[in-house]
């Protein structure tokens, strides 16, 4: 059955891991579960808006109605997958943990154990998804990016909101105990140009999510 959105925006969010193939049964990957970004999704279709939720390997169960799911494996695939609707999205939240590099090249069979006690692995930069979004952005588009600091959060995190051109960085502490990969709760701060910095108090995703996605549906509607 088709349902109806009850808003006419349009969402784009990306989450959990990438996984960067080596050869058919190795990768580099990270331990990001998807949640945060999965329960922004869900924040968004309980708006009613109609959202594409980019989705690394995850665990996680999704469903909604609003709600539907591109299964990507790699950075690549996830900037492609992007490309394809970022256009007609009114709304895109970035908070994929996107592997930043990945091997030069996949071997088509698996890699066998050498006799040498090293072995070099190259690496190529991926690209910055937020950042190309960030270049493509049209006025009143509405772009989200999360910032993962352990050292000068602040500082960091405002450099990113420019220098990818997002209108919000939400800065994760990861000071806090129950914040950030894998927990349940999470303790963010939410930074946007010229404006004062939000600080959520720890709580669970589903409530950082709700909070995320009224202040972005509030500079949504100003823009309008
Ligand atoms: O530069 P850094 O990885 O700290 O930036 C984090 C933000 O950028 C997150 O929103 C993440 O989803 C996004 N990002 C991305 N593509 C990358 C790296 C990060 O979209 N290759």
């Amino acid at each position: 059955t088709k349902v109806h959105p009850a808003s006419s925006l349009k969402a784009l969010v990306t989450a959990g891991p990438t996984y960067e193939l080596l050869d058919p049964v190795r990768f580099i990957g990270n331990f990001s579960t998807g949640k945060m970004g999965i329960a922004l999704a869900e924040s968004l279709a309980e708006k009613g808006i109609e959202v594409t939720l980019v989705l690394g390997p995850s665990k996680e169960k999704v469903n909604h109605p609003l709600i539907k799911i591109v299964n990507v494996v790699s950075a690549e695939e996830m900037l492609q997958a992007c490309l394809k609707v970022y256009n007609a999205a009114d709304i895109t939240i970035c908070a994929a943990a996107v592997a930043d590099y990945r091997p030069v090249e996949k071997a088509p069979e698996k890699i066998k154990k050498g006799s040498e006690d090293s072995f070099h692995l190259e690496l190529v930069k991926n690209p910055d998804i937020l950042a190309t979004l960030g270049r493509m952005k049209r006025e009143n588009q509405v772009l989200v990016g999360f910032a993962l600091e352990t050292n000068n959060e602040l500082e960091h995190a405002q450099k990113k909101l420019e220098s990818k051109k997002a209108n919000m960085m939400i800065l994760n502490s990861l000071r806090k105990e129950g914040a950030g990969f894998g927990h349940d709760t999470n303790q963010v701060e939410i930074l946007q140009k010229n404006k004062e910095i939000i600080s959520l108090p720890l709580q669970s995703k589903a409530e950082i999510a709700k909070s995320i996605v009224d202040c972005i549906l509030s500079i949504h509607k100003n823009d309008a």
